[in-house]
């Protein structure tokens, strides 16, 4: 199985992202994770398409944005033309969650769809054959640097059995207090993808910290 580690801006120095951007892939990342909040579906408020737009040039990795807004559709089109490569986004923020996955793939970008701790995955009934990956979110949405919250752990596997029935290749990112001494679990419990922010940016060596993520995984 493929492994990625998706370094969160969240915990970014903000005043020098493009620099910070260009660090973590230098640094051995595989996507560069992307959280946006709007101080309503979430209590916190980051960055737009405008900030996703200026961080595009700087670097080649993949931009997963992952959006903590309701609503939800009329961001779409401005973050697929800043340059998004995923898009995913939460279904308690989205009135009709079909028609908001449609979007994001007619927008040329690959659908997620995250579900918060208490979120079930009946969510996934009618809609995981037309997602590209599912995110599993290990706190609750708002802020980095919080606690892992276990419980999630058999929710990861279950999601992994129900993409192995579909025998397509989606992805199994999970979000959330992921460090270099739990991520063996999670990649265990089924993840591949792995967010990682105050774990990655709030050290001194990046490189160093990615480099020993891969290998408890490996
Ligand atoms: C939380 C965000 C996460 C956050 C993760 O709402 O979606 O991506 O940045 O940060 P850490 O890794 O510090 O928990
Ligand atoms: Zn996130």
């Amino acid at each position: 199985m493929a492994f990625r580690i998706a370094p969160s801006i969240l915990s970014a120095d903000f005043a020098r992202l493009g620099e910070e951007v260009r660090a973590v892939a230098a640094a051995g990342a595989d996507l560069i994770h992307f959280d946006v909040m709007d101080n309503h579906y979430v209590p916190n408020l980051t960055v737009g398409p405008l900030v996703c737009a200026a961080l595009k040039p700087h670097v080649k990795l993949p931009l997963d944005v992952h959006l903590m807004v309701r609503p939800v559709d009329r961001l779409i089109p401005d973050f697929a033309r800043a340059g998004a490569s995923i898009i995913s986004f939460h279904p308690e923020a989205s009135e009709h969650v079909d028609r908001t996955i449609a979007l994001i793939k007619e927008n040329g970008c690959k659908a997620g769809l995250v579900l918060n701790p208490a979120s079930p995955l009946s969510f996934l009934d009618h809609t995981l054959d037309k997602l590209d990956l599912v995110l599993l979110m290990s706190v609750n949405p708002g802020f980095g640097g919080q606690q892992f919250i276990r419980s999630v752990l058999p929710k990861i596997t279950e999601v992994r059995k129900r993409i192995k029935a579909t025998g397509r290749d989606i992805w199994l990112e999970v979000d959330g207090g992921i460090k270099v001494d739990n991520i063996a679990e999670v990649a265990r419990a089924g993840a591949d993808t792995f967010v990682a922010g105050s774990a990655v940016f709030g050290s001194k060596d990046y490189a160093a910290t990615i480099r020993a993520m891969r290998e408890k995984i490996s």
